[in-house]
C-alpha cells in the first residue's frame, strides 16, 4: 500500500477555467473529434492552464509553495486573455499534445515570472524551461497522424475569454480511468499591494 504522507503528493499550479469556457471548449472538442482520430480528449472538467508542474512534492515543499502563493496573490492583479487558435506539440505534423493558444501571451509570462520569483524566494528551484502559454485539450499516442490541415483551419478561430482572477495548487491523482485534480490551495489575485505607477 502506498503511503501518501511519506511519498508526498503529485502537484501542479494552474489557472482554472470558468464553467462557460469549459463548456465552449467541450463543443470544440466534439467538432475536432469528428475531424481527427487517436486523440484522448481532456475532460472539460479537467481543463486548466498549467503554470508549473511540480511532480512528487514533499510536505516541506508543499508548505513553501503555499507560502509563496500568499505573497503572489497580494501583488498580482487580475487580467484577461483570449483563447485563440489551435496548435500541437511538438508540431502539427507529429502531434503529441493538442492545444488552444492564448493571446496576448505576455501577461501570462509575466504572471509566471512573478510566481517563479516567489517560489524561488521560498526555496523552490525555478523551472528551467520558459512558459509556453497553452491550454491542452487532447493528447495523442506516439505516432499521431499529421494534423496540420486541421490546425491551419482553426488558426484564426477565437474560442472565448479566460479571466485570470485566481490560480490553484492542485493534487493530481492518477487513476486507471484518468487523472483527478483536487484543489489544495487557491490564490485569489487582488494586486492590493501593487505599488502605484
Ligand atoms: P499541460 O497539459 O499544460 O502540458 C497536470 O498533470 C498538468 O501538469 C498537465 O496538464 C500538464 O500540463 C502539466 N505537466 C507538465 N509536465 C508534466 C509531466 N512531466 N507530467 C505530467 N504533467 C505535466
Amino acid at each position: 500500500m502506498t503511503n501518501r504522507s511519506q511519498k508526498g503528493l503529485r502537484t501542479f499550479l494552474a489557472i482554472p477555467l470558468p464553467e462557460s469556457l469549459k463548456k465552449q471548449i467541450g463543443t470544440i472538442q466534439s467538432d475536432l473529434q469528428e475531424r481527427s482520430s487517436g486523440v484522448r480528449w481532456v475532460k472539460p472538467d479537467n481543463l486548466h492552464l498549467t503554470l508549473r508542474f511540480f511532480g512528487e512534492t514533499s510536505h516541506e515543499d508543499l508548505e513553501k509553495i503555499k507560502g509563496s502563493m500568499l505573497s503572489v496573490e497580494r501583488i498580482q492583479k487580475p487580467f484577461e486573455v483570449e483563447v485563440q487558435g489551435l496548435g500541437a506539440f511538438p508540431s502539427p505534423r507529429r502531434p503529441r499534445v493538442l492545444w488552444l493558444g492564448l493571446t496576448p501571451g505576455a501577461p501570462l509570462v509575466d504572471f509566471f515570472r512573478v510566481c517563479q520569483q516567489a517560489l524561488e524566494q521560498a526555496g523552490i528551484p525555478p523551472e528551467q524551461r520558459p512558459l509556453a502559454p497553452h491550454l491542452t485539450i487532447g493528447r495523442l499516442r506516439q505516432h499521431g497522424s499529421d494534423l496540420s490541415a486541421l490546425t491551419e483551419s482553426y488558426a484564426q478561430r477565437s474560442f472565448g475569454t479566460l479571466p485570470v482572477t485566481q490560480a490553484v495548487l492542485y493534487e493530481s491523482r492518477l487513476h486507471q480511468h484518468g487523472a483527478e485534480h483536487l484543489p489544495l490551495q487557491t490564490m485569489k489575485l487582488s494586486g492590493a499591494d501593487t505599488p502605484e505607477s
